[in-house]
């Protein structure tokens, strides 16, 4: 497994994240356990901070939400000077709670509700991204009866296709998301935008997709967006000051990743910006990029517990562990593929070739397939790396499994920031009816 951030193996053999060793944090705080590395996300913070806020001068890092949001999460972001999206009422009252302010939020999402809207209004969100005609004109009919003009982006799909897995590409026209560039809706788009009273244009969206590695993709985006600026402005004389392009950049997760640099990636969208703008003659427009996965992926450990193993003779073993797809549902989903070691004997040399599963009730609950590993016995500790993105924000209750607790590491300490569900937390929205009540009475 390749090391990430403050990881290292200590000299008991044991792996150690943020200077404390893993071993006793399972005995402190039980697995499985999500562990953040949270001197590796300010450092990730810090590297976007200096890449495209100081490298590119009039730019933004707005982190995707959806990768991990806690409260904790938003302060960090905070402390960094970076902004956020965000695209759920749940991500935007986490974020409110967490003091994150209104201003640096951006609301995205294709189905925004008319309560969400209206809290994001209230809140005073620095930017609406408009996705699609049935929300403009419901924004607009807010806005105006709470009395306030809102700022907007208006979101398009520009008919890129990035080389990625097809359920996370968004760039292509076959997309649920933002208005079609290259059929005119687009151009219908900004005409009702700019025609209505409450809302104020201020630029353009779009995200071609997520785990990109091809730099060459974000060019050829910003590109396609700066000859569209450029053909509204001459269509209708109105000028977008901000271009937002989204997030995507890849991350490693296993041999065979290779991403890029942040810093090229920054260098790749100036001179791309450059090009286009010389080109077309456009000003250069504010640029905002809206990174997720590469901000806190390979800041995140999952720790579990070796329970099971089954060895089928020569055809697989399978080293069950104690979560699996309910905390990390990436490979079921996916195909995603991870690293991983055994923390508590992370010296050893690799003896077998093993495939981790989950303790979830169907064959599709695998977290890793393939890999190798010293001798596994019941009781071993694995760590998967790499699972700080989409793992805790995708993970559910399923087969009623509680989800893990959250603990971030630094400088030897180790904070839970979301506490391990416990077996009442599954029943605390469960209802038995009267009428059920009753019958499981009469049966007794
Ligand atoms: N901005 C927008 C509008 C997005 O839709 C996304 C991700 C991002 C930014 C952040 O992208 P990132 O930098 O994290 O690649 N659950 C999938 C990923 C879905 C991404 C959805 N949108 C996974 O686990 O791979």
């Amino acid at each position: 497994m390749r090391l990430h951030g403050t990881q290292l193996v200590n000299e008991q053999g044991h792996l150690e994240i943020g200077g404390c060793d893993t071993v006793e944090l399972v005995q402190q705080f039980g697995t499985p356990l999500y562990i953040m590395d949270e001197a590796h996300i300010r450092d990730i913070c810090r590297q976007y901070h200096s890449s495209f806020i100081e490298g590119l001068t009039n730019a933004e890092v707005i982190y995707a939400s959806k990768a991990f949001s806690t409260l904790a999460m938003y302060r960090i972001l905070d402390e960094e000077d970076l902004g956020i999206d965000i695209v759920s009422g749940g991500e935007l009252y986490t974020a409110l709670q967490a003091n994150f302010p209104a201003a640096r939020i951006y609301f995205h999402g294709n189905n925004k509700s008319r309560e969400e809207l209206s809290m994001a209004i209230k809140a005073g969100v620095g930017r609406i991204v408009v996705d699609n005609f049935y929300e403009m004109s419901m924004l607009n009919d807010l806005a105006q009866a709470m009395n306030q003009r809102v700022d907007v982006l208006l979101r398009v799909t520009p008919g890129i296709e990035a080389h990625t897995h097809e359920y996370i590409q968004t760039g292509q026209i076959d997309s649920k998301f933002g208005f079609t560039l290259t059929d005119g809706t687009a151009d219908q788009a900004f005409d009702l935008a700019l025609s209505f009273s409450h809302l104020v244009v201020k630029g353009i969206h779009a995200h071609i997709g997520s785990q990109i590695f091809e730099l060459d993709s974000f060019r050829h985006e910003v590109q396609i967006m700066i000859d569209y600026m450029a053909d509204i402005h001459e269509r209708t004389g109105y000028l977008l000051h901000e271009l937002n392009l989204g997030g995507g950049f890849g991350i490693y997760y296993a041999s065979g990743d290779e991403p890029a640099r942040i810093s090229d990636y920054a260098k790749t969208v100036q001179d791309a910006l450059e090009d286009a703008c010389q080109n077309q003659k456009f000003p250069r427009p504010k640029i905002i990029i809206e990174p997720g996965r590469s901000i806190v992926g390979t800041a995140g450990t999952t720790l579990y517990t070796v329970g099971s193993i089954k060895e089928i003779p020569g055809v697989r073993k399978y080293v069950a562990v104690d979560g699996g797809m309910a905390d990390n549902p990436r490979t079921a989903l996916y195909q995603a593929r991870y690293e991983a070691l055994l923390a508590n004997r992370a010296k050893e040399d690799a003896e077998e070739v093993v495939s981790i599963t989950g303790k979830c009730c169907e064959s599709g609950d695998m977290l890793i397939w393939d890999i190798d590993l010293p001798k596994v016995k019941s009781g071993d500790l694995l760590a998967v790396s790499c699972t700080g993105a989409y793992n805790y924000s995708m993970s559910s209750n399923y087969n009623r499994l509680t989800r893990p607790g959250v603990v971030l590491v630094e400088g030897g300490h180790a904070d839970v920031i979301v506490k391990r569900e416990t077996h009442a937390d599954l029943l605390r929205n469960d209802i038995l009816p009267a009428r059920l009540k009753y019958l499981q009475m009469a049966s007794r």
